[in-house]
């Protein structure tokens, strides 16, 4: 205190321990017109970011005294004569606010809080007497917080977890905390003060958390929430046909529904160990395949999926071709029962056997080509072909 002044200092010590003779002297002089003070409603004030603080203060001095001039201050310190005036302070002049006369109330609104301001802060009264002045210490100490939300990682399916929105002081202002998952309001399960509670926590509730006061416009950082839990929805995919032709390979894809991911390995129904692992398997023979996903909370198989193998058929190709070369193929199969016969007849010669030249109406290669002339409507020849007209030439002989 700065007051070293007179009947002030007198006065002043009065109010820090009175000693009984003075108190016993000023109720006979009448303290009410003496009395110089300032005081407070909170001392310690804690808001949030962004909120507005009101800094609520009286203050009294003896009626023969005039007020000069009144001001906030955050600085015990004189700059030269006097102590910096907050309201002439860029950083505050905007902000700050009185809210009565400045008469014998000296309460002050200041807006938009940022930790910045964390401060004491200070009352100041001047008289029209140089010595008739007032520091109203100790001040109020203004503390600005943002809230944290304080949660586990990560929770099990099933298990309860309690959040905690935090501040680094106990706010002066008692608000209702709100609470947000993926910024959406929480209406529901709002636990008791700062805290929310998730009992049982399903999979949906994993997010990101963030909290807030009601009325306030800061909400605090998000914070993931995780939920883990046991391969759920565990199935096989074929990428493709499952019927594949020898020496080609089929992939399954196996899919799990998970967290976190989970460790997937291959079966063959037949076979007691697995036969591959990772997302996706490549089949190179029949059979029945399933896959199973397993994590630290459990593990879960899939149904089997069938893979076919098909040997590679002659038939099948030239079904496929004959559309294009129909005519082709049967060329060379009439040059193949050509050579055969020709071999034949050189046999019969050397035989002396006609029986040994007849053509085996059985013979598979002919037998395919006749399964696709009769499987498909273009690949019949045409019926004055040269070519088919020797077929009853040979057949004849
Ligand atoms: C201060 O103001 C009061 C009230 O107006 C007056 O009575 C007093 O004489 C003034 N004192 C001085 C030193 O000017
Ligand atoms: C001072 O003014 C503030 C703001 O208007 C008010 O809340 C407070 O009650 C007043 N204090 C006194 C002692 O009248
Ligand atoms: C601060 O509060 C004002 C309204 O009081 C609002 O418009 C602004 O968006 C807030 N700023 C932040 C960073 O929350
Ligand atoms: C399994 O997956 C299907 C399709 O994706 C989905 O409709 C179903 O809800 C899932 N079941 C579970 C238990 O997650
Ligand atoms: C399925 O096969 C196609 C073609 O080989 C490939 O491009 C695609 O990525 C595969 N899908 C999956 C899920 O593996």
């Amino acid at each position: 205190m700065s007051v070293g002044e007179t009947g002030v200092a007198v006065v002043m010590s009065v109010r820090m321990a009175p000693p009984l003779p003075l108190i016993f002297l000023l109720v006979i002089h009448g303290v009410s017109s003496a009395d110089w003070g300032v005081s407070y409603s909170h001392s310690h004030i804690c808001a949030l970011k962004n909120s507005s603080v009101i800094m609520s203060c009286t203050y009294t001095y003896p009626t023969e005294y005039q007020i000069k001039k009144v001001f906030w201050t955050k600085n015990p310190v004189k700059v030269g004569e006097e102590y910096p005036d907050l309201s002439e302070d860029p950083e505050y002049s905007q902000r700050l606010q009185y809210l009565e006369d400045k008469q014998q109330n000296c309460t002050i609104r200041l807006s938009h809080v940022t930790q910045k301001d964390s401060h004491m802060y200070y009352f100041r009264f001047t008289t029209n007497v140089t010595k008739g002045r007032w520091f109203g210490k100790p001040g109020v100490s203004l503390t600005v917080t943002d809230l944290q939300v304080e949660s586990p990682e990560r929770v099990t399916e099933g298990d309860s977890v309690r959040l905690t929105c935090k501040s680094s002081c106990a706010l002066t202002d008692r608000a209702t905390f709100i609470w947000y998952r993926n910024s959406q309001p929480l209406t529901e399960r709002r636990d008791r003060n700062n805290q929310l509670l998730l009992q049982s926590v399903r999979r949906e509730d994993a997010g990101r958390y963030s909290c807030a006061l009601q009325e306030h416009t800061y909400i605090s950082p998000a914070v993931q929430l995780s939920v883990t839990y046991a391969p759920k929805n565990v199935s096989v995919f074929i990428n493709g046909s499952g019927e594949i032709v020898e020496g080609d390979t089929v992939t399954l894809i196996c899919s799990s529904d998970s967290n976190p991911p989970t460790d997937i390995s291959w079966f063959k129904e037949d076979q007691s160990s697995s036969v591959g692992s990772g997302q996706s398997f490549s089949a190179l023979q029949s059979g029945r395949f399933y896959c199973e996903a397993h994590n630290q909370h459990g593990s879960q198989r899939s149904d089997a999926v069938t893979v076919t193998v098909k040997g590679r058929l002659v038939i099948s190709h030239i079904s496929m071709v004959c559309g294009a070369c129909g005519a082709a193929v049967f060329i060379i199969t009439l040059l193949i029962l050509w050579l055969k016969n020709r071999n034949c007849a050189h046999n019969a010669q050397m035989n002396h056997d006609d029986q040994a030249c007849d053509v085996e109406m059985t013979d598979p290669v002919y037998e395919n080509v006749t399964d696709a002339q009769q499987g498909s409507n273009t690949c019949k020849p045409e019926p004055n072909s040269s070519v088919y007209e020797n077929i009853p030439m040979k057949k004849m002989k």
